[in-house]
């Protein structure tokens, strides 16, 4: 989704532009631009595609100066191409401006616009922004006045970050609802602003973030706050841990690779620090969980999109199973417009990589506005999803830039799991034993995640034996009908080889019709309570001639003679067992798409943070 970077201080503003927008492009966009103040002129370059196409514009063009901001472009309204893409001019060139979100109202705004003698240059919602704040300054009135002015117009949630050459000591950004973040990096003598960390990250750790409603008037010296009433704000400066090293591919070809393999470090730190394993419990300060609180839940509504929902779904059967509360799992673009039945003691539960989504941060509003409890689970730290929660539990994966999830799959599959046996324990539902069990089993799940990925060579077997298929089928049960639903996103994001996730019981009511000897048929049938069932199902896939794949615990003699593949996983203890099962799924999807040779981190169409509605 689009990117944002500027920057203000000594140093030339193009180069820190164009490494930002690089470490921003895992991102998905479509086209890029930059505009710098050189010579008190505003240069921009600009056009569509990869940030490589800009970098050689501006090496044909070279443009120098120490203020600049840039852009990268996920379409929403008008065409990919270079005269839609970011920053956009105003009509006598002394405003530049990007933006993140949609002005749900600019069709409107462009006729008043229009009407007044503007003529537009692009096809964009954006571009009436930067004619508005040019119809402020052109009464006199300064930038960041004219900005908040121009905001006041707008429809829909907003991140813009503005510079006018008449002001050429300052940036003016702000945020209006959830189009993605707005972070000012401070640095010394210099300072920067982004839509996300990762693209500022290498200079500096010292990070304040725009809550909606807030903008903030950047200079060298830092960065003075206000609401978008005018109301100046203190600086909340937050130190940032993230090493900007770990988002380094390293020896891996890919991000997504890098970050299957890094599962055994991310599911290690996931537990680390949460879990004593003397005593049998666990500790998740950040959730702020008392006892008191937990004995009064009535029901969790997990709220989440893709990926982050189908580890949702797995979360549903954990916390109903251990600490037998009631749990409703409910993607974030329907419960926001659901009419939700939700009591004061209920909890919204958000699950998100970026925490940055806005349906799921939407559907975090429509949660607080009926009065539940929020919590959210979630990887970017400082990100909407986390500051909104009443409570969090953050994944400890570090920073995941393909735009497959995998590592921020598996990591909250195992915060779930930690979360059901902390509140059965709060509200008395488990005895010592079984806690100390559950407990001691997540000890092995770092070593059996680690036992899935020795096993790669099996699976780019059978990555050459699929790679042309047209299609596939995914079936599971119980806590891994996920799975099935997980495997199947992750062939049909990065591979275009259309997949179908299942509910295997359901089957023969109708996708059965699709199964011949071209159709691959993957199964999850680990050690796990619904086995036998799902054994049926692969007879009955195999009786219709289909090409079974079997996911299977290792050991298992029955499965062999009925599947035409076997992934062996290790037994694993049944309801951590989504975390081994699904490993293969990555890997799988991952070699097929490498295969293909195509763009694994950054699938056609796809953003990795979904930032629009
Ligand atoms: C996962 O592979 C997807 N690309 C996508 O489904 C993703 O999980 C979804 O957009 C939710 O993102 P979030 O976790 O950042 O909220």
């Amino acid at each position: 989704m689009c990117g944002i970077v500027g920057y203000i201080g000594p140093q030339d503003a193009t180069p820190i532009i164009l490494s930002g927008l690089k470490r921003l492009e895992y991102r998905g966009y479509d086209s890029a631009g930059l505009a710098v103040l050189q010579n008190n002129q505003i240069e921009v370059r600009r056009d569509a595609g990869k940030l490589a196409r800009l970098a050689a514009l501006v090496l044909e063009e070279p443009v120098h100066g120490n203020i600049g901001i840039g852009h990268t472009r996920w379409a929403t309204h008008g065409e990919p191409n270079a005269r839609n893409a970011h920053p956009h001019l105003g009509m006598i060139g002394d405003v530049v401006l990007v933006h993140n979100g949609i002005v749900e109202n600019f069709l409107e705004l462009r006729a008043e616009l229009e009407a007044e003698g503007v003529e537009f240059k692009s096809d964009t919602d954006t571009e009436v922004i930067v004619h508005l704040v040019e119809r402020y300054i052109s009464l006199g009135i300064d930038l960041a006045e004219a900005v908040r002015k121009a905001l006041n117009h707008l429809r829909g949630a907003h991140g813009v970050v503005v510079m006018s050459r008449l002001e050429p000591d300052k940036i003016v950004a702000a945020r209006v609802g959830n189009a993605g973040g707005v972070v000012i990096g401070l640095g010394e003598d210099e300072t920067y602003v982004a839509s996300d960390l990762p693209a500022i990250l290498e200079h500096t750790r010292r990070m304040v973030f725009l809550e909606s409603h807030q903008m903030a008037v950047v200079t060298r010296q830092g960065a003075q706050l206000s609401t978008l009433e005018g109301v100046p704000l203190p600086l909340d400066v937050q130190n940032v841990p993230w090493d900007p090293v770990s988002a380094e591919k390293g020896e891996y070809r890919h991000f997504m690779h890098k970050e299957i393999h890094e599962q055994v470090r991310s599911l290690t730190d996931t537990i680390a620090g949460r879990v004593d394993f003397e005593a049998g419990q666990i500790r998740l300060p950040d959730l702020n969980l008392t006892s008191e609180l937990a004995r009064s839940i009535n029901k969790i509504h997990i709220t989440a999109c893709g990926t982050a929902a189908y580890a949702g779904m797995v979360g549903k059967v954990l916390i109903e199973r251990i600490a037998r509360v009631p749990v409703e799992v409910e993607i974030g673009s329907e419960f926001r417009y659901s009419d939700p039945i939700i009591s004061e003691n209920d909890i919204v539960l958000s699950i998100s990589q970026s925490g940055e989504t806005a349906d799921t941060l939407a559907a975090m509003d429509e949660g607080r506005k009926r009065g539940a409890k929020l919590w959210s689970i979630v990887n970017a730290i400082g990100s909407q999803a986390m500051r909104m929660a009443d409570g969090f539990i953050s994944m400890q994966t570090g920073p995941e830039i393909g735009v497959a999830s995998t590592k921020a799959y598996t990591a909250p599959l195992v915060d779930l799991y930690m979360l059901a046996i902390l509140l059965a324990d709060l509200r008395g539902v488990i005895d010592i034993a079984r806690r100390k069990q559950l407990v001691a089993d997540l000890r092995l799940i770092p070593d059996l995640a680690g036992k899935c990925l020795d096993r790669e060579e099996q699976v780019v077997a059978l990555a050459h034996a699929l790679v042309d298929v047209k299609g596939a089928l995914y079936l599971g049960r119980g806590i891994n009908m996920p799975t099935a639903y997980e495997g199947a996103l992750k062939l049909k994001e990065i591979s275009y080889i259309h997949a179908e996730g299942y509910p295997a019981g359901e089957m023969k009511h109708g996708p059965i019709a699709l199964i011949d000897s071209e159709m691959p048929v993957v199964v999850i049938a680990p050690r796990d309570p619904w086995y036998e069932k799902m054994f049926s199902q692969i007879e009955q896939a195999k009786a219709r001639g289909g090409r079974v794949i079997a996911v299977a615990t290792d050991g298992d003699a029955l499965i062999p003679p009925v599947a035409d593949h076997v992934l062996w996983v290790p037994e694993t203890p049944w309801m951590l067992s989504p975390v081994t099962t699904v490993i293969p799924l990555q890997m799988l999807a991952y070699h097929i798409a490498a295969l293909r040779g195509l763009d694994v981190d950054q699938p056609r169409n796809l953003a990795k943070s979904v930032t629009v509605e």
